[in-house]
């Protein structure tokens, strides 16, 4: 065999056993009674191909390590600073104290109804590395922006602000979801195309290998489309992640 045969059949081996990711964002979802219930009908199979990630709120978090297994749990937040007077905010020194495996920065919903801005979390990116978590980085662009074929900007824009003087070591806790905010909660999933062309721009853009996962009204129906492109490494979901039935659905597709 030779050198070019034998590197296209090492990447090819590679490609093969990446990993997938299903990311549960319970937002401001469940009750104590609703994450018992859900860990006590979850039953997934272990896979050596998907990881199953869960945010749910902060004060449920030693409910679900006692339930949870398996999955590894994290949150949806948190705060720039490692401590101070901040009332009500939780730092991400705490959250690694306390077990967490991750957390999310930039989601639209905190862009939008937080004024969260790029500079803050580049900040809060910083801080939540530097104390150990993973980080999930959201961003992705509105339906305007998207109309007026501003999309590859808005990405750009997110990607080197919020990213600013990351180091060489940092970038393997560092995961993207590429969420369009037209797509999120409404029920209107970007096309499989849209999706793929958008993760392929963010892997470009980025010049390196980074996990890049789709996030908008990921459902059962149309996990498998989405996650037999190329680029796309799992997904964050919002309200399918919510019922074990559809959580184990979308872990299934992930894990096949
Ligand atoms: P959705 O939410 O799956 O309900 O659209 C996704 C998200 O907000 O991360």
């Amino acid at each position: 065999m030779n050198i070019k045969f034998l590197s296209v059949f090492i990447i090819d081996l590679i490609d093969e056993v990446e990993m997938k990711y299903i990311v549960g964002n319970w937002k401001m979802h469940q009750n104590k009674k609703d994450i018992e219930n859900f860990f006590h009908d979850l039953h997934l199979s272990k896979n050596d191909k998907c990881q199953a990630w869960i945010a749910p709120q902060i004060l449920h978090f030693s409910l679900c390590f006692n339930l949870a297994h398996e999955i590894k749990i994290g949150a949806q937040n948190c705060h720039e600073k490692n401590n101070g007077a901040f009332t009500g905010e939780i730092s991400a020194l705490s959250l690694k104290d306390m077990g967490a495996y991750f957390v999310i920065i930039g989601h639209s919903e905190r862009r939008t109804l937080y004024h969260e801005g790029h500079l803050l979390l580049n900040q809060k990116i910083h801080n939540a590395l530097n104390a150990g978590l993973k980080v999930i980085f959201c961003i992705g662009e509105t339906l305007e922006e998207r109309q007026k074929k501003q999309t590859w900007h808005v990405l750009s824009e997110q990607l080197d602000l919020g990213l600013k003087n990351i180091n060489d070591d940092q970038w393997g806790n560092i995961m993207i979801a590429y969420e369009p905010v037209w797509a999120i909660g409404t029920g209107v999933t970007a096309t499989p195309t849209q999706a793929e062309e958008a993760h392929a721009f963010i892997k470009q853009h980025l010049k390196r290998k980074i996990a890049v996962l789709y996030g908008g009204s990921v459902k059962p129906d149309n996990i498998v489309e989405l996650l037999s492109c190329p680029n796309i490494d799992g997904g964050l979901v919002g309200g399918a992640s919510l019922k074990s039935s559809d959580f184990k659905l979308l872990y299934d597709a992930c894990a096949s």
